[in-house]
């Protein structure tokens, strides 16, 4: 057989073909933005690092303390606050965690908001 490679460099291009359509296809259905979905994954991270061990696993809170479900869209200057500066039993988080990862956690939170 002289052309041996042939078929497999043609099934790597049917694949990088088939993931363009995929890609194409799924976008309508995701509300956010590649760029909001990067901020939501980092949040996830910067959460469970910082915040899970009292607001719960995956924000489902224990009752203890303040749901973040709870907050909505419009809460964000609140947020950030009471995050900045703490809130009775709730450290404050300036200084230990940046702006930018304050803003990840903020669209971690309204990604699985109650109301979104
Ligand atoms: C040591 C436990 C603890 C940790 C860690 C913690 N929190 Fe809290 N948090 C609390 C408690 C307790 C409250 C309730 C404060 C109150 O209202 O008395 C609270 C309240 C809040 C509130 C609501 C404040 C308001 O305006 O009513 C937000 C927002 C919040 N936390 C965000 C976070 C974020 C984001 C993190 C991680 C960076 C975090 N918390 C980590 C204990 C914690």
């Amino acid at each position: 057989m002289p052309i041996q490679p042939k078929p497999a460099i043609r099934r790597v291009h049917a694949c990088a073909g088939a993931m363009i359509v995929l890609g194409a296809t799924l976008s309508p259905i995701t509300t956010a933005s590649a760029q909001d979905q990067a901020k939501i994954e980092a949040g996830e991270n910067v959460f469970n690092t910082n915040c899970a061990i009292c607001h719960g696993d995956q924000l489902v809170s224990t009752g203890q303390t303040f749901d973040l479900r709870r907050l909505k869209d419009s809460d964000r200057a609140r947020f950030d606050n009471s995050v900045r500066n703490g809130k009775n039993q709730m450290p404050p988080w300036k200084g230990k965690l940046t702006d930018e990862e304050i803003d990840q956690v903020w669209h971690y939170i309204r990604a699985n908001a109650y109301q979104k």
